[in-house]
């Protein structure tokens, strides 16, 4: 028999069990596909005692994470403990130090630090792989680095926080508000340890940075990256943008642009039957543009542990049999640091949400606003009234300087008529 490809398994949650569960289910499948049986010498978690639903007696235990970076005879640590600063990234550095091969899915770590960990692997001749960093069950780091690398990218959109995607759709099926469902997503485990990761778009973030440095060959460059995540967005928004033939995506994108590269991760409105737009619940997505292959739509469960699981698992087959690829697609040294396009130059139609009082001469004061910050209105709904109190009034305008489009919504805020912050979102029709 070939000689096992030994890991040490750094966290026990919803992934870490998973893998688990992946590699005694599937191990016979494993050992075909890789060419020798992967083998789980050492498993290491915060708490020993604890029910995982996963039979752990085979394996050594680590009582020190850290160890785990110089344990006896191993080929490869798995690191999915998480976070981009901390015991994660100190295996994963201490790892890679030492020679040894990491696999991780810890996206944060590789936004923030993962032009010098992918240096520091090739200069040790080690592999960092993070299939299971980005859009969760869905291979998009492979098709990335491999099956597209004979395309100059031009643009990537994608869709990639799993409970973002299920707020927005379940909020839309049924009504439900914002919390509820939040607490549903963090209940099936497709939820961040702080769930603010999620919601505001950090997540999704980082997953973008990573698909961008792999698209465009640049550093990942995660504190140049313009965010906004969802928390504001209402049933009201929800229910207009579907009358207008949209849906709300929290939605990445990296794009040239003259000569730049524009990187941003906010909600948009997009075509109900678009890409982005039929991708609904936990699903991830991503839209590459290339210069040969055009329009790919890659897409799959975002979250949840069997998807991500199997994903960290595909990258351990692939070590297992030697397949090599530096971590970005291209040597480390050679990733540049990247010139961001400003998003404030970017010109869209947008989607504009306002609470304002009912009473006459309130659209005369916020078209007045538009008018003189350039905006062309390309619709205005009012429906109903009731004198005196808010009342929404949705707006869509024709193509808006993304700058003009906020100081007028810094000027029409100020407003005696105005009593919630306005909201404007791009409509992108993809
Ligand atoms: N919390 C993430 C999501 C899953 O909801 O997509 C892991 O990246």
């Amino acid at each position: 028999m070939s000689k096992p490809f030994r890991i040490g398994l750094a966290g026990l949650g919803t992934v870490g069990a998973g893998v688990v569960k992946i590699i005694q289910k599937n191990g016979h499948l494993l050992e075909k596909r890789a060419g020798r049986p992967i083998e789980i010498a050492a498993v290491s978690a915060k708490d020993r005692t604890r029910d995982r639903g996963v039979d752990l007696s085979a394996y050594d235990w680590v009582e020190k994470t850290g160890d785990l970076a110089n344990y006896k005879d191993l080929d490869a640590v798995v690191e999915v403990i998480g976070g981009s600063e901390g015991p994660a990234a100190d295996l994963v550095r201490a790892s890679l130090k030492n020679g040894r091969h990491v696999v991780t899915a810890n996206k944060a770590l590789l936004a923030l630090h993962g032009d010098e960990l992918a240096n520091l692997a090739d200069e040790k001749g080690a592999c960092l792989m993070f299939e299971a960093a980005v859009a969760g069950g869905v291979p998009i780091i492979k098709a990335m680095r491999e099956g597209l690398a004979a395309n100059e990218i031009k643009s990537i959109y994608g869709i990639l926080n799993g409970t973002c995607n299920y707020i927005l759709t379940t909020m839309r099926q049924t009504g439900r508000s914002f919390d509820d469902v939040l607490k549903e997503a963090q209940a099936q485990g497709y939820a961040e340890a702080d769930p603010a990761f999620d919601i505001d778009g950090i997540d999704a973030a980082h997953k973008l940075c990573i698909l961008a440095a792999i698209g465009f060959g640049v550093k990942p460059d995660f504190k140049s990256l313009s965010i906004e995540g969802i928390r504001h967005i209402n049933t009201t928004d929800i229910a207009y943008a579907t009358e207008f033939g949209y849906r709300i995506k929290l939605l990445g994108i990296a794009r040239r642009e003259n000569g730049k590269i524009l990187q941003v991760m906010e909600p948009c409105l997009v075509p109900i039957e678009s890409p982005m737009g039929i991708i609904d619940d936990v699903y991830n997505a991503v839209y590459v543009e290339g210069d040969f292959v055009e329009t790919p739509l890659f897409t799959g469960k975002g979250a949840g542990q069997g998807p991500t699981a199997s994903s960290v698992v595909s990258d351990l087959i692939d070590l297992a049999r030697g397949h090599r690829l530096p971590a970005f697609g291209i040597p480390a040294k050679d990733l540049k640091a990247a010139v961001w396009a400003d998003p404030g130059e970017t010109v869209n139609s947008y989607y504009l949400r306002l609470m304002v009082l009912d009473r006459a001469g309130v659209i005369a004061d916020v078209s007045a606003i538009l008018r003189d910050k350039n905006i062309s209105i390309e619709g205005l709904v009012q429906r109903g009234r009731d004198p005196g109190q808010p009342v929404p009034v949705i707006i869509t305008t024709h193509e808006t300087r993304h700058a003009d489009m906020m100081a007028a919504c810094e000027l029409i805020e100020k407003l005696d008529c105005c009593v919630e912050k306005p909201r404007a979102m791009c409509i992108e029709e993809l």
